[in-house]
């Protein structure tokens, strides 16, 4: 994929040129503090705030009712969004929100964006595209942050194995996005600092996370975690993984089988399987 650039033509009826909103405070994030952006940062400031794929648009919503100072965007390709949002949360899917494509967004004109679970949505060259038009629009001195999940479960002690159905879901989701152009080892390459790095954000902080998988921690908040993370997987095993492994030639009774030992060994505790997340954000220069 070409790289993008300024001069490139903004579709007719895209929102063109943006208000103009009061730069953030100067700040360099803390290691020290618990949050990934600190709150504070964003309380202070009418700024406005894209969340670029947003899905059902639960960050953007949980953002907008926590900062009501923020204008939040939204952003995708299909329209799956709520239209019952906080007065300061717009939710849009148009086709030229396609982040593959060149921004719409005025240049320097967007104080945070926000980009979520993405994984498999973006060819490798499109990931690094996406940083650089990110940076064109991005306001001198705001930020952009990335959050991304390794497709690989994996063990601190052993428990999971190679021949695992576990340590088959990775297999499957990397090689099939060889297949369609589409990259899920972005936490794993380091895609999310390069491609920021490349593409001129400074001051750029990583926080890497575990995410337990089913009921095995013994820790109440990883437990709890551990749960949901079992229950976005476990409630459609066969809709995440029937794609992929069409993909690569599997039969609907191999998909069936696979989707059976996986929820087994998900639900056995003696299985302490987790998978890592990346958070990574950098601050374009004034
Ligand atoms: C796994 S969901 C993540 C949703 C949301 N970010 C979250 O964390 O809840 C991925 C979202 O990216 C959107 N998406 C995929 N490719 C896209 C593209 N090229 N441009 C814009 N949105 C895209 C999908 O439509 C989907 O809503």
């Amino acid at each position: 994929m070409e790289s993008k650039s300024e001069g490139k033509k903004t579709p007719a009826g895209s929102p063109g040129k943006e208000r103009a909103s009061q730069s953030p405070p100067k700040r360099t994030p803390s290691p020290q503090t618990d949050d990934l952006l600190p709150g504070h940062h964003w309380a202070q400031a009418p700024l406005k705030v894209v969340d670029i794929g947003t899905g059902t648009g639960l960050w953007a919503v949980d953002f907008g009712d926590k900062f009501p100072n923020c204008e939040v965007i939204g952003t995708d390709i299909s329209p799956i969004q709520p239209t019952w949002v906080p007065p300061n949360v717009k939710l849009w899917a148009r086709y030229y929100y396609d982040c593959t494509q060149p921004f719409t967004f005025a240049p320097d004109s967007i104080d945070f964006f926000h980009m979520r679970y993405m994984t498999g949505s973006l060819s490798v060259q499109g990931w690094y595209d996406l940083f650089k038009e990110a940076f064109r629009c991005t306001k001198p001195g705001g930020y952009f942050e990335s959050f991304e999940a390794a497709p690989f479960f994996t063990s601190d002690d052993g428990t999971v194995t190679e021949t695992s159905a576990l340590s088959q879901w990775g297999k499957l989701f990397v090689e099939g996005g060889k297949k369609i152009g589409a990259t899920f080892s972005m936490v794993v390459d380091g895609t999310q600092t390069k491609g920021m790095e490349e593409a001129g954000y400074v001051d750029i902080e990583e926080r890497d996370f575990k995410v337990p998988m089913g009921r095995w921690p013994k820790d109440p908040k990883l437990k709890e975690l551990g749960t949901f993370a079992y229950a976005a997987i476990a409630t459609d095993i066969e809709g995440y993984v029937l794609y992929m492994a069409n993909l690569q030639g599997w039969t609907k009774e191999e998909v069936g089988v696979y989707a059976a030992h996986l929820r087994r060994e998900m639900n056995n505790t003696d299985i302490h399987g987790f998978y890592k997340v990346k958070v990574v954000w950098g601050r374009k220069p004034e």
